[in-house]
């Protein structure tokens, strides 16, 4: 699907050397996004590895960076407040390792990516989560199951 759009798009920016330059390379990831509709299919960053010549953990190292660019295996992304005010964080983080093998800094299969961050300034309000980049307040394992599992 799209083949002929990510050819262009590729050629496109290997053309402004996206191979070496990470704000093209940023730009040909999001292009490809929105050419997908929001989500990078694996193929199409097989096809973007291939053609700019990267190794296989090269894409997925920058993607940390960029937690608003959503693949297939990264749908969403997840921070557990780790700041000292939010009681009950370690108890969210035990809930996401035992229920979907998540460890903060990695991908769990469920698909979302894990990540600790400091405050998100809802101290009175903890425990807090941000996720897909809206934080959420008073967060049980409950309510981060529904989130996860989008019930
Ligand atoms: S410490 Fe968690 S919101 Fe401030």
């Amino acid at each position: 699907m799209h083949q002929e759009e990510l050819a262009q798009i590729l050629s496109f920016y290997q053309s402004r050397g996206a191979a070496r330059d990470q704000n093209e390379l940023v730009s040909l990831l999001r292009e490809t996004q929105a050419l997908y509709g929001g989500v990078i299919p694996q193929g199409a960053l097989e096809e973007i590895t291939r053609a700019l010549g990267f190794r296989d953990s090269f894409l997925p190292a920058v993607l940390r960076r960029y937690p608003s660019i959503k693949t297939e295996a990264v749908r969403h992304s997840l921070t557990v407040c780790q700041g000292p005010s939010c009681g009950r964080r370690r108890e969210l983080l035990d809930f996401l390792a035992k229920e979907y093998g998540a460890v903060p800094g990695g991908v769990a299969s469920a698909g979302f990516r894990l990540q600790t961050g400091g405050c998100m300034k809802n101290c009175g309000k903890g425990p807090c989560v941000r996720w897909d980049g809206v934080v959420h307040t008073g967060v049980t394992p409950e309510a981060l199951r529904a989130l996860i599992e989008e019930k």
